[in-house]
């Protein structure tokens, strides 16, 4: 297995934007390639965090309140950095996510209009020192992301209504003019194929630019 300077990509966008296809292809080719590969998805990703997933996307759970959402967001995050992320950077493997932070900022900050201090308060306890060495943006407008979401039974943040959404497109954006050197912006209304392309080209120049 080709071992290197441990990676880690997220990839983000609004629901039905197309990046948990992208993650998965790359995911594929890097690991056709030889490379040590970890794919996991943001609420998910270890026995304990994927319980909490089924807490945040339990459509009964209406009445949760915006800070106890961003609370299990976080608290979902830290047990995946603990048990598998950090692990697997420190034996030099490439990490991909099916999102990360920005997710909490997009859609609790912006979306849910929390404070985005508290938000950055919050991710220094759970995070610590990880962070993307790239994190790729699938930005999609809302009505094409509506139309990929039309026969999937809707979880309780995809049945949250189009003004949520649209701020939390927004504060993606935001979030892209920020920290304009860590993101790749795609255009998910493009082809599958041809943002996969984009993908690895910027993927590669990653690699190539790594000691
Ligand atoms: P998924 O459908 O991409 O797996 O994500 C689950 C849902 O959770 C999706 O609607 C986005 C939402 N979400 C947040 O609101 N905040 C977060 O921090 C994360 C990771 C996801």
């Amino acid at each position: 297995m080709k071992t290197i300077r441990p990676l880690l990509i997220s990839f983000e966008g609004i629901d039905g934007s197309g990046k948990s296809t992208q993650c998965k292809m790359l995911y594929h080719e890097l690991i056709g390639r030889g490379y040590g590969v970890h794919l996991y998805r943001e609420p998910g990703g270890t026995g304990i965090s994927e319980k909490i997933r089924d807490i945040l996307l339990d459509r009964e759970n209406e009445a949760m309140s915006p800070i106890t959402e961003m609370l299990l967001y976080f608290a979902s995050r830290n047990q995946l950095i603990s048990e598998k992320v950090v692990p697997a950077l420190e034996r030099g493997e490439i990490v991909l996510l099916d999102r990360f932070v920005d997710s909490t900022v997009a859609y609790q900050g912006h979306g849910r209009s929390l404070s985005l201090e508290s938000i950055w308060n919050v991710a220094e306890v759970a995070i610590g020192e990880v962070w993307p060495d790239l994190t790729i943006l699938v930005d999609t407008p809302l009505e094409t992301a509506e139309t990929r979401m039309d026969d999937r039974e809707l979880d309780r943040l995809e049945a949250e209504n189009a003004d949520f959404k649209q701020r939390t497109r927004n504060g993606y954006l935001q979030l892209v003019k920020d920290e304009p050197q860590r993101f790749l912006v795609l255009d998910g209304r493009e082809s599958i194929d041809k943002l996969k392309q984009q993908v690895l080209a910027r993927v590669d120049q990653l690699l190539d630019s790594l000691p």
